[in-house]
């Protein structure tokens, strides 16, 4: 009656609509390596525990190599009829190999094996993450090193605060993506645990050998509750919200960038391959690869709660909700790669222009606190300086003119411990060296930032 590799208690067909519905082969064929390694490696611990022959294990096994290279190439063709990766490569493997094909399933059930392939895909995507998070804390160390000495305004509420040095801004970054990393790394060790061998739900009636399926497979542990193994999606939901917190590093880095490149502000300019133009204003250069970094990174956030949803009051054990959660993984996974790779690729170009910075660090009185920690040192205490510099910023606002512009007959009249020598801590470069210790903006600082940055990467390297 069908053709169902499940279809014995079937009397009629699937309905049309039915089979695309259920469908997701689309979506999990990018599975094939995954479940070609995890059925090779089953299929090779039955033989070992005696439920299959040696012969029959080596048939199966070439078979799937077979498989793994006809996917490869393209040219096994997919079908809803076949619903997911896991029915066409098993239809195949009869097909290529005949009856003995039909044994691979012994003892396992697409429930395990659809989470032990969701497991190892992750486990790679985490190492392709955090390959690219290292090469971007690379390129934002070299960046800070070029630009370790570039003083711009430092900002909070958006609105000058106090002078900072371009490469400590890059190397809070490298702070962020850092800690993403750790936190990808992290959640591999809970990642890396072999589902296989539950079964369906309950785990299986034949002697299965599954540390022997686990070494095979590189994974560190076996989960030990077989509902819990086939039924739980924390390991991506966890990996998920590490992407949502990267994508939300990714977007404050983008924002910054396209205001940074804003024609008003023009701080930076970000090398032509990484911009486009207007289809109807010929002066235009725009910021757009930044632009969608920040707008994918909003998709990236959805996929966290879509996935939480999903999961959300699923009563144990599988449930054919949890095929939803690869299209959704995997659209987090590919937008933060690509994200991570543009960027990789782009802040090498990324120009300064220290004039521009330099002119608007010296609007909005950005010394001011320097001023009046300058008081404190002759023995005013901070909230009356604090008070006296509030009046000296009034005065040449008034004026309109900067702190550093006022007389010192002016300064003085405005408090009697200032003498000649504040004039040193009114200006920019007096005021970012000032802060000169461990976490400070002082080019100093930033340069010990960035040796120690450069040591960690290195010793990362290595491993
Ligand atoms: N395609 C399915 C998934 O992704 C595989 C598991 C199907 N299991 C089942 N009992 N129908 O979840």
């Amino acid at each position: 009656m069908t053709e169902k590799l499940w279809g014995g208690r079937f009397a009629a067909a699937t309905d049309a609509l039915v089979e695309q519905f259920t469908a997701s082969i689309a979506v999990d064929q990018r599975l094939f390596r995954e479940d070609i390694q995890a059925s090779i490696a089953h299929a090779r611990m039955l033989a070992r525990v005696g439920v299959l022959t040696e012969v029959e294990a080596s048939a199966i096994v070439h078979g799937l190599r077979r498989i793994e290279e006809e996917i490869a190439a393209g040219s096994l063709p997919f079908t809803d009829r076949l619903e997911d990766i896991h029915m066409h490569v098993e239809s195949r493997l009869i097909e290529l190999i005949g009856d003995v094909g039909k044994k691979l399933h012994t003892g396992r059930s697409r429930n395990d094996q659809v989470a032990t392939d969701m497991r190892l895909y992750v486990r790679s995507a985490i190492d392709r993450l955090c390959a690219l998070l290292y090469d971007l804390q690379r390129v934002l160390v070299d960046l800070a090193s070029r630009e370790a000495d570039t003083i711009l305004p430092g900002l909070t509420h958006l609105q000058v605060a106090q002078p900072i040095t371009f490469g400590h801004h890059c190397m809070a970054y490298v702070e962020m993506f850092r800690r993403d990393s750790d936190r990808l790394a992290d959640a591999r060790r809970r990642v890396n645990v072999l589902p296989l061998g539950a079964a369906a739900l309950a785990g299986t009636t034949f002697p299965i050998d599954r540390w022997d399926v686990a070494r095979q497979l590189g994974f560190d542990h076996l989960a030990e509750n077989s509902l819990d193994a086939v039924s739980d999606r924390d390991f991506l939901l966890e990996v998920a919200a590490d992407l949502g917190i990267l994508a939300v590093h990714l977007s404050r880095l983008a924002e910054e960038l396209v205001y940074w490149m804003s024609t008003n502000v023009a701080f930076i300019d970000l090398p032509d391959a990484f911009c486009t133009g207007s289809s109807i204003m010929p002066q235009k250069k725009n910021p757009d690869v930044a632009e969608l970094i920040r707008g994918k990174s909003g998709k990236v956030m959805g996929q966290l709660v879509a996935l939480l949803i999903l999961m959300k009051a699923q009563a144990l054990a599988y449930n054919r909700d949890n095929q939803e959660d690869k299209a959704i993984f995997f659209t987090a996974v590919d937008e933060v790669e690509m994200s991570l790779a543009l960027l990789v690729r782009m802040l090498p170009g990324l120009q300064t222009r220290p004039e521009r910075m330099r002119a608007a660090a010296l609007e909005g009185f950005a010394t001011a606190t320097d001023l009046a920690d300058y008081l404190v040192r002759r023995g005013v205490p901070f909230r009356d300086a604090h008070a006296v510099v509030g009046r000296a910023v009034r005065l040449a606002q008034e004026r309109g003119v900067g702190l550093e512009q006022l007389s010192l007959a002016d300064l003085e009249a405005i408090s009697p411990a200032i003498d000649a020598t504040a004039l040193e801590v009114l200006s920019l470069e007096g005021s970012v060296a000032a802060r000169n210790h461990l976490g400070g903006t002082a080019p100093a600082q930033v340069r010990a930032a960035i040796a120690r940055a450069r040591q960690r990467l290195e010793q990362e390297a290595r491993r």
